[in-house]
């Protein structure tokens, strides 16, 4: 198997930088055509690396690639999920390189999609003509890629529910997180849920001169601001109420574990060019990014934002708000919360609007399972140190589903570093990292099928 990594290598990374150059976008409909021929790759090199069946499934948005190869229905399958949209590139005078030109400078692979997820799904499509090719594949495989990760996966959500038969399976695997350093192998067990909305307040029923109308009318900037920074309180704390009924604090024990995480304060200011980290006060910086939820304004606008000064009062401000959830937050009913109290809170002179965009649960795997230590072991053999489990930030909000609908745990063995720079300007990834996922996921197929 090594050998024949090592002997086709070279054109591993071809095809990926190939795929790489599609600008899969699937939040901006001009690259509607884009992404389908994201997804065409992807058919093809499943059904080329000695896939039986290897499809496009139409959905009312991007379409989604299964693929399976059962080699006997008496062994175990394993579901391989990722994602082949990526994120808008933007913005784009913060790239070194053109974002959907891939370059590979210093050890790294530069692209949009590179780490997120284009690059750790081309990893399993590389593990499994290896194992193919080598006559090593030791359970069955089922492929599901689809190409609305980054907009919500609602399609998929439809897919999933429609097709539990066609997506049976043992256990779900993704690559689409991070380890905690190329020497500190980690496997995510825990994914927070989101909440997304969008607010408007509208004051006037017209943009007005700012002198003549200023001091006398609401402006909604201002009201918008004040309200937003109304939502956490001096100690870092959301002031919604009831918003952290449902939270699963951990206990002193799990706190005294996660504390072990190898992590250092100063590289982590250093890394972001910032002198101190800000938070809500009695937790750890790890605690804060992984356990704790969280309220987050994305973006912000109103009024006149071009060259030069307008004096004008604004009719409209808007935003758009994420909320990080942790077990076991729903989202619906924080969304609800979060409403109720933006509604309640804002000033005479203004109404209020929140459209609810997408959402998602949180999710926490459990480590005394068949497939946690197959992947422990596999981490262990490619990587020579037993992997640390970690609590992921982020949000796959299909992996609640999978468990809710199919009754499937999943995997989370990423290979990418949080400083990877996904979802930002010049996104990369580690030559090393590919190298070594397309090495480790053969070794988990094989610890799980024992
Ligand atoms: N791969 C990420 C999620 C992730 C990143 C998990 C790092 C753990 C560590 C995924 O593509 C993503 O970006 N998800 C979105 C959610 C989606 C609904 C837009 C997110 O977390 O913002
Ligand atoms: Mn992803
Ligand atoms: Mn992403």
């Amino acid at each position: 198997m090594q050998q024949y990594i090592q002997e086709n290598k070279e054109r591993f990374l071809s095809e990926l930088l190939d795929l790489l150059r599609i600008p899969s976008v699937s939040a901006d409909s001009k690259y509607k055509d884009d992404v389908r021929k994201a997804a065409e790759f992807i058919c093809e090199k499943i059904q080329a690396a000695g896939a039986d069946v290897a499809e496009i499934c139409e959905t009312a948005g991007h379409p989604i690639v299964y693929g399976e190869k059962i080699i006997d229905s008496s062994l175990p399958t394993v579901l391989v999920y990722g994602h082949y949209d990526v994120q808008p590139a933007d913005p784009l005078n913060l790239w070194d390189s053109p974002p959907f030109e891939p370059v590979v400078k210093d050890e790294k692979i530069y692209a949009r999609g590179a780490c997120d997820d284009k690059g750790q799904v081309y990893m399993h499509i590389k593990a499994f003509e290896t194992m193919m090719a080598t006559n090593s594949l030791p359970c069955n495989v089922k492929f599901m890629i689809e190409g609305e990760e980054e907009v919500g996966s609602d399609n998929l959500g439809i897919f999933v529910k429609a097709n539990k038969a066609k997506l049976a399976a043992d256990v779900i695997l993704i690559s689409d997180t991070a380890i905690i350093a190329n020497d500190i192998p980690s496997i995510d067990v825990g994914l927070r849920g989101l909440s997304y909305l969008e607010v408007e307040i509208t004051g006037a029923n017209r943009d007005l001169h700012s002198g003549v109308y200023g001091g006398a009318v609401a402006n909604p900037i201002n009201v918008l601001s004040k309200m937003i920074a109304s939502l956490h309180d001096e100690n870092g704390h959301i002031t919604i109420p009831n918003f952290y009924d449902d939270v699963v604090e951990l206990t002193p024990a799990q706190r005294e574990a996660m504390a072990e995480t190898p992590f250092n304060l100063d590289e982590y200011k250093k890394d972001l060019g910032i002198d101190d980290v800000r938070g809500e006060d009695g937790y750890t910086t790890l605690e804060r990014a992984s356990i704790r939820p969280t309220l987050d304004a994305n973006g912000i606008w109103g009024g006149y934002i071009g060259e030069g000064a307008k004096t004008v009062l604004p009719s409209k401000a808007s935003a758009k708000i994420s909320m990080r959830l942790v077990p076991n937050q729903q989202s619906d009913k924080i969304t609800a919360l979060f409403t109720k109290h933006f509604e309640s809170i804002a000033p005479a002179g203004v109404t209020v609007k929140v459209q609810p965009h997408h959402g998602g649960e949180p999710y926490v795997t459990p480590t005394d399972s068949k497939e946690y230590r197959a992947a422990e072991k596999a981490m262990e053999e490619a990587f020579g140190k037993k992997p640390v489990p970690t609590r992921g930030g982020g949000s796959i909000p299909i992996v609640a589903l999978f468990e809710k609908e199919l009754g499937l745990k999943t995997i989370l063995m990423g290979f990418g570093l949080d400083s990877d720079a996904i979802h930002s300007p010049n996104e990369h990834y580690g030559l090393s990292n590919f190298y070594k996922g397309i090495e480790t996921i053969p070794l988990f197929f094989k610890y799980y099928s024992v």
